[in-house]
Formats: structure tokens, C-alpha cells, sequence
């Protein structure tokens, strides 16, 4: 009946009010105030009243959310309600882990969770729908936004982008939020990491590694895409019909929406593709964006079009349709007000219960890169510890990036986490500020080069000092939309105050916190314990300390690779292998750099526990398979070690002669596996043609005959390996 419904509702509608669905407006006054009398506020609260708006963003809270809903209810000729989206990235006012701390976790159970406790507190904040999740793989650290995708990996990132929809989007209840895909389609893939900037791709990586994730948002059910600000192959994602109308609406079947990114229908003037706001207008509609964000052409510019003959009525009839399907589905139209529950607002937001599962999260990201001599976990009594670094007292820097709606300074410090374990003399020194201004979303990072004013009394209180805990890194703000860097070291003069205070006491454990790989060569090497704590939202002090003092056995793995400089960016595992791999030949004329190794400092799937892990007996069922036939694989994985831990066991796959050249590892199974100290699981893997095929550059899936051959390890460079042979 719902489709029924939607041709009665669409009979009654002027082809303004058709229009009008297409158009979202940022809500950017306080609507709970008095009404905008005049300039372009005016205009959207006019546009409302007319019943030409069919979404607003940001708009936030249940006073305002029903002080909106109620002008398009009440006030437009056929009341149609607003479908109210916002940037809920990772958390709402609570904050889980930055995304790509999450996917560090390797738990889909958990980040399911986390997007769950995110739509719980949106949603009773007014709103109900998220401009998330990020599926955009990208394996160049350069890029900022990175924190909020899965990371490089098309196989990790579908499962996450999956759970992730299906943690927003619940039932369709009144706790859900309708989730949109982003960026469609290759934005993480901007020339040198550079943001904003063009994509060139073949089609091949295209279908293989870029689309991956979106197409398993569409098969978890999800409702709405956004398109992105980058051109692909010349075209702009938002005016391009090959992406949204022969892809994700044709072969995918998607019945949904699309949403064009901020202002990006507009932005195709500047690209040089469309001549004015008209022609944006048109080439945008035509390629199959829905719903126009922000760029005003829409509302202005379609029913023109669509008068002249420019654009069929037809198109906006599509994307109108699929706009209202997704409110009913909503259930807007049952109780536009769905969303609007004032004690709900009260008692969920910031809840004791939400606090434990960002907790929970926060713990499950922590990445052991190292632990020389088992300096972790902490003696829990009697010693003396020097915590350093700005970023260890900082209750802002934490949350991450893409947060707007928590709070400043909410999070727990990790000064605060480890002051929690009271019986270790704890002494804090800043040694040095990471930022010179302030921290915002809007602002430009002015990082500190100049200041050395710290070290000396950061370098006192480390010679007095058993054990050094540093929290050095990026702020929150030096990651996300917009903040592409250039250089991936440690931000301002930290690496001096690193090497510094490692002079009067080497016994450091080095806690990072960032929003994206860093290059850290010289800490790898001479730092005896590094802890990866990225930007771990709200709880972030207390994951730190419970992992620093091992109540927590760290199980991260990493799901991006480390570069050991800027210059190997972009650096991904699953690379092809090139005609010169090795210098078999003993000269220089093979695959590599002069001045540094070519593989990463710290591989994709890489990460320590406090226990350790062996790995035997890797079988495969038979030597040899037939096409569609399962192929299982197993192997035994025994805690070796002293504590009780977690691993991420890894399948990785390698197809060494194929029609198009093939990567020399993908990843195509994994599981996370629980062990008590001593005990061996048998896991389990089953490939199919899903797993053993790929996209040619046609996007054609094949299936070919041929060897396999197949690693399971602890991390995407070491393993067990075998073969077997497709008949
Ligand atoms: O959702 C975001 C998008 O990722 C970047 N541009 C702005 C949108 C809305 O805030």
C-alpha cells in the first residue's frame, strides 16, 4: 500500500511541491525564536510554509525538530512532514571511537552496537536520518577524512559498512534513523590526498575496491546514498548518471534515494561541467541525484526546467517518489512526530548505559603495536609514572572530528582515566602544546613549532620515573573533511620532546592519538611500547588507562597500513605485484625507493595482544575444487600465552593468473576469536565463487579456472599459507 499511497499523494501535488521534496535546506536559525523577517532564513521559512522543502538538516532537539515539522504539517496545503538528517559520524552527544578507530576493533557485534547507541540518541534528539555511514575506502593517509571510513580494505570495509546500516536503521522504529552511504562514489580516492580533489580510476579498482562497501549498504537495506564532491573519470560524482542511474538505481536496484553532497550540485559550475545553476540543476537531475543539499537549484531552477521541456516531468516523478517512500517508511506520515518525545530526549541522551557501550567500543579499537620486554601491561601499585604530553590532559582533542552535537570538552582525559588507578605515584607534565589556537571545526590547525618551554620540566619528571606514559598525536580537529596533511609525523616539535625525554628515561610507553596513520619510524624502533589510541570519543581516558593497566587485553588490528614516510603514500596491502617485485637481479632496477624500504611500517591487520597466539595445521578440504563447489579451510590457533585474549584470525587470498592482473592478497575471511590462556579453537572458513572472483573492466564478475593461493594469519604480511586449484 505504500506505493499506493505515494501515486494518491503525488496526484494532489503541484510540480512545485514535487520540487519542493527534492530541496534541503541547513536549518540555520533558531526556529524555536522568532521568524526570520528578512534575507535568505526568510526564504526558507517561506519555502517551508509553501510546502517547498522536503528536508532540513542540523535542525536538532526535540523543540526545535516539532517547531519545524509542525510549519510543514500544519502550515503547507498538503502537510507533508520533513525528513530531518544531520552528521551523526560516531555518536551523537555520547561519542563512540572516530570510525576508523572502530574498525580497528574488527568487531562487527560491537560496532553494530555503537551505531545502535548513536540512533538511540539521535533519534531522540528529533532526528531520523544520518549522513553516515562513510564507506569510502581509501589507503592514503594524506586524506583527513579517512577517520571516518573503515579504512583500505574493500572486504573489512563491506562487513562494517553493513553492520553499521543495520545498527542506524534498527526496525524502523522510533529508535531508528534512516542511514546514507557516502560518498558515492570514489571520493577517497582524491589525487594525492588531497581533498576535493579529482579522482582517475579504472574500472576495475572502481568495481573491486571502491564499490564493494556501497553495494553492501544496499544489501543491508539501506535507504539513502550521498553523492560526493569529487569528479570520477571527468565527470562530478553528483552529475554522473553512470554511478547513480546505471549502477546503484540499474544493476543494484536501489529504491531510495540520493542526496547530493553540501553544495555539490552547485560545484559543478566550478568543476567546469555545467554552465550555470540551470544546467547544474538539470545535469544533476538527469544523472540521478534526488535531493539537492544546499545548493539552492533545485527550488529555483527545476520546475523551470521541467516547463521548458528541458527535464521530464518523469525524473522528477523518480526521485519524488523515492523520497516519499522513505518517509512513509519512516512512518511520517502515520506520526510526523515520531521523533519528537521530550522524556525520551531527557533520559536516553547521555546515558549511564550509552556511556558503557562507547566504553566498550572505545576499548575494543586500541591497537598494541608494541611491547618490548612486556612493559605492558602496568605494574598497579607501587610504581612512580610520568604521564606527558598535552593531549593526555585534553578533554576536547578525544572526541575526534565530525562531532557536532557533543559537547566541548566532554570526553575523559586519559590524565583522569589513570588517575583512577590510585595506588602508582602519577606525575603530569605537558611538555608541549600540539596547537597554538583553538580547537573547532570551522578553524584551520596552527600546529607548535616554536614553543620548547615544556621540556625541561617534562624531561625532570621523566628521570624520576619508572615507566614514561607520552600521549602524543594529532588533535581531534587535524583529521576529517578538509584537513589533508602533507607531512605524517608526529604534529609540531613532539618528536623532539619524544626523543628528549627518551634521553633520561627510555622505559616509554607511547600512546598515539590520531585520526589516520602517522608515519613513526623512530618511535617503532626505539620505543619500547606503543599503544594506537586514535581519538576514542568520550570515554577515551578510561579505555586508555584500562588498557595501559591491562584490565583490558588490547585486540585491535589495524585497518589501515602505516607508512614509514608521507612519501610511500598512497600504501595498501592488497597492491598489485608489478613486473619487478624483488631485486632478484641485484641491481637497481626493480620495484622499490632508494632511501626507504617499500613496505609499510605497520601492515594492515596488524596488532599485538598481551598473550600470544600460534597458528598450525592449515587445511584445505581437497587439492582440488570445482567452480561453485565451497572450499573449506581450517586451522588451529592456540593461546600461548599468559593471559586470556582476542584474536583476528585472517584469510587472505591470492589469484596468481587472471585476466586482469589480480592483487597479491586480498582479504576474503576473518574471525575474531576469544581464547583463554592454553586453549586451541579449530576456525573455519568456507570460499565461494563471491570470494574467489572479480570484476573485469567492464564490471563483469568472473569466475576463472586456475591456482589459488591462500594465507591465514595474524596480520596481512605473515601467515600460513597453502594452495588449492579451481577446476
Ligand atoms: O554529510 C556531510 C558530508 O559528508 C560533507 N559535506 C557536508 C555534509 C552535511 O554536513
Amino acid at each position: 500500500p505504500i506505493e499506493e499511497r505515494i501515486s494518491l499523494l503525488m496526484k494532489e501535488m503541484t510540480l512545485e511541491e514535487k520540487v519542493g521534496q527534492m530541496n534541503q535546506y541547513n536549518g540555520s536559525w533558531d526556529v524555536t525564536g522568532p521568524k526570520p523577517e528578512s534575507g535568505s532564513n526568510e526564504e526558507k521559512y517561506n519555502n517551508i510554509k509553501k510546502g517547498w522543502v522536503g528536508s532540513m538538516l542540523t535542525v536538532r532537539g526535540v523543540k526545535e525538530v516539532r517547531a519545524v515539522q509542525k510549519i510543514a504539517v500544519e502550515e503547507t496545503r498538503l502537510g507533508i512532514p520533513l525528513i530531518f538528517g544531520f552528521d551523526v559520524i560516531h555518536g551523537y552527544k555520547t561519542l563512540s571511537p572516530i570510525p576508523l578507530a572502530e574498525a580497528a576493533s574488527w568487531d562487527l557485534e560491537a560496532i553494530k552496537n555503537s551505531a545502535r547507541v548513536a540512533a538511540l540518541e539521535a533519534s531522540a534528539s528529533g532526528l531520523n536520518w544520518t549522513f553516515a555511514p562513510n564507506v569510502d575506502i581509501s589507503n592514503d593517509a594524506r586524506w583527513g577524512r579517512v577517520m571516518e571510513g573503515a579504512g583500505e580494505d574493500p572486504y573489512l570495509g563491506s562487513k562494517i559498512a553493513a553492520a553499521r546500516v543495520k545498527g542506524f536503521q534498527g526496525n524502523l522504529d522510533n529508535t531508528s534513523i534512516i542511514a546514507c552511504a557516502k560518498h558515492f562514489a570514489a571520493y577517497g580516492f582524491v589525487e594525492a590526498g588531497r581533498e576535493y580533489n579529482s579522482v582517475d580510476m579504472s574500472n576495475s579498482k572502481l568495481y573491486n575496491t571502491v564499490l564493494p562497501p556501497f553495494k553492501a549498504t544496499v544489501d543491508a537495506g539501506i535507504r539513502t546514498f550521498m553523492n560526493s564532491f569529487n569528479t570520477l573519470n571527468g565527470i562530478p560524482a553528483t552529475g554522473n548518471s553512470f554511478l547513480q542511474r546505471d549502477i546503484l538505481k540499474g544493476a543494484w536496484g536501489f529504491k531510495g534515494f540520493v542526496v547530493s553532497d553540501w553544495a555539490s550540485i552547485g560545484e559543478m559550475i566550478t568543476h567546469g561541467y555545467a554552465a550555470d545553476g540551470a544546467d547544474a540543476a538539470k545535469k544533476a537531475a538527469i544523472a540521478g541525484s534526488d535531493m539537492d543539499m544546499e545548493s539552492n537549484v533545485y527550488v529555483t531552477e527545476l520546475a523551470k526546467l521541467v516547463k521548458k521541456g528541458i527535464v521530464k516531468e518523469s525524473v522528477i516523478d523518480d526521485a519524488v517518489r523515492r523520497i516519499l517512500r522513505v518517509k512513509f517508511e519512516l512512518g511520517l506520515f502515520d506520526n510526523p512526530y515520531k521523533y519528537c518525545d521530550e522524556a525520551r530526549e531527557k533520559s536516553n541522551i547521555g546515558s549511564s548505559a550509552n556511556n558503557e557501550s562507547v566504553l566498550d567500543m572505545a576499548k575494543k579499537s586500541i591497537v598494541l603495536l608494541k611491547n618490548d620486554k612486556n612493559l605492558l601491561p602496568l605494574k598497579k601499585s607501587g610504581a612512580k609514572i610520568a604521564l606527558i604530553g598535552a593531549l593526555a590532559n585534553d578533554k576536547n582533542s578525544p572526541l575526534g572530528s565530525w562531532r557536532i552535537a557533543a559537547d566541548d570538552n566532554t570526553a575523559v582525559s586519559v590524565l583522569e582515566g589513570m588517575q583512577q588507578y590510585k595506588d602508582n605515584l602519577l606525575v603530569y607534565e605537558k611538555g608541549t602544546d600540539v596547537a597554538l589556537n583553538k580547537q573547532s571545526f570551522l578553524n584551520e590547525v596552527k600546529v607548535n613549532t616554536t614553543d620548547f618551554s615544556g621540556f625541561e620540566a617534562a624531561k625532570k619528571a621523566a628521570k624520576e620515573a619508572d615507566v614514561v606514559v607520552m600521549v602524543l598525536g594529532e588533535i581531534g580537529y587535524q583529521s576529517g573533511e578538509a584537513r589533508s596533511r602533507t607531512d605524517l609525523n608526529l604534529p609540531g616539535n613532539q618528536q623532539q620532546l619524544l626523543e628528549e625525554v627518551y634521553k633520561v628515561n627510555p622505559n616509554i610507553v607511547l600512546v598515539l592519538n590520531n585520526g589516520r596513520p602517522l608515519s613513526i619510524p623512530w618511535a617503532a624502533e626505539n620505543i619500547p611500547a606503543i599503544v594506537e589510541a586514535w581519538h576514542l570519543g568520550t570515554q577515551t581516558g578510561n579505555a586508555v588507562a584500562q588498557v595501559l593497566y591491562g584490565d583490558y587485553n588490547p585486540s585491535g588490528k589495524l585497518p589501515m597500513s602505516f607508512p614509514r614516510n608521507v612519501g610511500q603514500c598512497p600504501i595498501y596491502y592488497n597492491l598489485y605485484n608489478t613486473g619487478r617485485p624483488t631485486d632478484k637481479d641485484q641491481n637497481v632496477f626493480w620495484s622499490h625507493y632508494s632511501d626507504v624500504e617499500k613496505t609499510p611500517l605497520y601492515p594492515f591487520g596488524y596488532g599485538l595482544s598481551y598473550t600470544s597466539f600460534a597458528y598450525k595445521n592449515l587445511k584445505i578440504a581437497k587439492p582440488s575444487f570445482q567452480k561453485g563447489e565451497k572450499i573449506e579451510v581450517s586451522v588451529d590457533v592456540t593461546n600461548t600465552g599468559n593471559f586470556d585474549g582476542k584474536e583476528v584470525v585472517q584469510l587472505y587470498l591470492n589469484d596468481p593468473v587472471a585476466n586482469i592482473v589480480r592483487p597479491v592478497k586480498e582479504l576474503k575471511g576473518f574471525e575474531l576469536i576469544e581464547l583463554k590462556k592454553g586453549e586451541t579453537k579449530t576456525i573455519q572458513f568456507t570460499l565461494t565463487d563471491k570470494e574467489i572472483g572479480f570484476y573485469d573492466n567492464n564490471g563483469k564478475f568472473l569466475v576463472e579456472p586456475g591456482l589459488f593461493n591462500v594465507m591465514v594469519g595474524w596480520n596481512s604480511n605473515e601467515g600460513l599459507t597453502s594452495k588449492f586449484e579451481l577446476k
